[in-house]
């Protein structure tokens, strides 16, 4: 495990200088599927050295990242990566975006790095060995009470209203005047919820290299994952619910009344 986190390590680092070197400055933005969804060349030059670098320790380990997608091989190991999460306040100027890299064997995340280099802010989980943020170990909030919790959320690009749709859902934590944020980086939403700022998250349709890496650091940290219907979390499904795990029912009954 120690070369995984030596490579893990290595590779975050190495597309923080790269995000750090570029932040504020001018770059090229092209529109993706649709013209609000956004990549910069800096989201595929962080990705190209995070691949080099991982390719060079482990050349036969599958990887699955955003703007080239699956580069599948005969392996258990698989490498799980966003070259940048928070594309869009990367493209703005906004500080609230991250490197985030999971790494996956036999369809187990076993490590994790979501490393926001403006803020100098490296979150990191192992399992069994708890979560850090920086050299600091981290833990979930002690909220117990939905109604006194900061929550936090993101958006689909698209989405159709109606019962349970995202705004649908939205509405009925804003009915009960509980607080939301939305911070346009799922992998530090799941971060902060892991260190305490936040007590729970929610989204619609993530993708696994938006959550990998935070879903270790989450659980590693005492909080709890799952679906909307109380399932087991995968990085592969369309809802994520991620808690403290003290008001994980609460927030599940507001979701699905
Ligand atoms: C996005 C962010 C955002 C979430 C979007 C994601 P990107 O990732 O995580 O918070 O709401 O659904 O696509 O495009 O910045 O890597
Ligand atoms: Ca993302
Ligand atoms: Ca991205």
């Amino acid at each position: 495990m120690q070369d995984f986190k030596k490579v893990l390590y290595s590779a975050s680092l190495e597309a923080g200088e790269i995000i750090k070197k570029y932040f504020g400055k001018i770059f090229q933005i092209e529109s993706k599927d649709i013209i609000s969804n956004l990549v910069t060349e800096v989201d595929k030059i962080s990705e190209a050295k995070i691949i080099d670098i991982i390719q060079k320790h482990f050349p036969s380990h599958s990887i699955l990242s955003e703007e080239i997608g699956s580069l599948e091989q005969k392996s258990e190991f698989k490498w799980i990566i966003d070259p940048i999460d928070g594309t869009i306040n990367f493209a703005h100027g906004v500080p609230i975006c991250a490197v985030s890299i999971g790494l996956e064997i036999d369809e187990k995340i076993v490590m994790g790095v979501v490393y926001n280099p403006i803020a100098n802010e490296f979150f990191f989980a192992e399992n069994n060995s708890g979560s850090y943020l920086n050299d600091n170990k981290i833990f979930v909030s002690k909220e117990n009470n939905l109604r006194k919790s900061l929550l936090v959320t993101g958006f689909p690009y698209n989405y159709s209203s109606g019962k349970n749709s995202p705004i649908d859902v939205f509405g009925k934590f804003l009915n009960l005047d509980i607080p939301i944020r939305r911070l346009g980086s799922a992998a530090l939403d799941i971060c902060w919820t892991a260190c305490g700022r936040f007590d729970g998250f929610w989204e619609f349709r993530l993708h696994p290299w938006d959550t990998a890496a935070g879903v270790i650091i989450l659980n590693e940290a005492g909080g709890k994952l799952s679906d909307f219907s109380d399932n087991p979390y995968s990085i592969y499904g369309k809802q994520i619910l991620a808690t403290n795990s003290l008001i994980h029912k609460q927030m599940l009954d507001v979701i699905t009344i």
